[in-house]
């Protein structure tokens, strides 16, 4: 469903040019949550954010990344790529305060989403609206609807910006450490949320550097080191049989947890 292919990502700083990723391929396919793993710096999020063309003017960016019956998001036009942004492809980030707008309520922010996709009137989108705040277990739905960003702790606000993300259905949702940021229990819960999403048909690319959340959630696994995939298992193989020196020393570098 996505794949991407040989994607080569450097950025120009000054005069240089700094190689971030080389030669990375990967696939997400509909109903798989697949974990991309690695150190600090390894490639991961500038990988991913590839796909919504969401990386800096200082990049410069080959390969191909095909998706349902488009060739190369790569070569689609900013306007092309916004109407399947938060559409058919969506992200969620470590940060919701990076998404939401402090001056929008909650409920204006899903409805603005579906209303940028979608020609329905504002009370259908409100319905649409609540309906997915339910789904993302957010309680009070029609409390927190008319709230603003600030009156939310963090594991609501991410809750709020995984609803932006899934409110029109997407096929990928991509999700760059949405848990890191929370703490151990609110994080088990979005996590039991995204194994729900993938269920119903989503394919979810989650980037990790927790180990724990990989045996807990992945179908499969790809291993990042400085920039490039090291190793692609599925997560029973990536737990027990791992292809690489780099895996096994990762592995034994943690407690034994399943
Ligand atoms: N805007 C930028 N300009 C220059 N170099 C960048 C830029 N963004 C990322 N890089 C470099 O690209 C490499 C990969 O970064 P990336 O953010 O993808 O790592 P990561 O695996 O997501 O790490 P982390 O776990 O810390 O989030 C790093 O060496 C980083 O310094
Ligand atoms: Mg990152």
């Amino acid at each position: 469903m996505l794949k991407v292919k040989n994607l080569n990502v450097s950025f120009k700083v000054k005069d240089e040019v700094i190689k971030a990723v080389e030669n990375v391929s990967f696939e997400v396919n509909k109903g798989e949550i697949v974990c991309l793993v690695g150190e600090s710096g390894s490639g991961k999020s500038v990988s991913c954010h590839s796909i919504l063309k969401l990386l800096p003017r200082n990049s410069i960016v080959s390969g191909r990344i095909s998706f349902d019956n488009i060739e190369n998001l790569l070569e689609l036009s900013d306007k092309e790529i916004r109407k399947i942004r938060g559409n058919k492809i969506s992200m969620v980030f470590q940060e919701p305060s990076a998404v939401l707008n402090p001056l929008l309520t909650v409920g204006e922010q899903i409805v603005e989403t579906i209303l940028a996709h979608k020609n329905i009137s504002k009370e259908e989108a409100k319905e649409i609206a609540l309906k997915t705040m339910e789904i993302v277990n957010i309680p009070e739905q029609q409390k927190r609807f008319n709230q603003y960003p600030h009156e939310l702790s963090g594991g609501l606000k991410q809750r709020v910006a995984i609803a932006i993300a899934i409110v029109n259905n997407p096929d990928i949702l991509l999700a760059d450490e949405p848990t890191t940021a929370l703490d151990v229990t609110v994080a088990a819960k979005i996590l039991e949320l995204f194994v729900k999403l993938k269920e119903k048909g989503m394919g979810i690319l989650l980037i990790t550097h927790d180990l724990g959340v990989v045996a807990q959630v992945a179908d499969r696994v790809y291993l990042m080191y400085k920039g490039e995939i090291l190793e692609c298992s599925n997560v029973y193989e990536f737990f027990e049989n791992p292809k690489t020196e780099y895996a096994k020393k990762l592995l034994q570098s943690r407690p034994i947890f399943v």
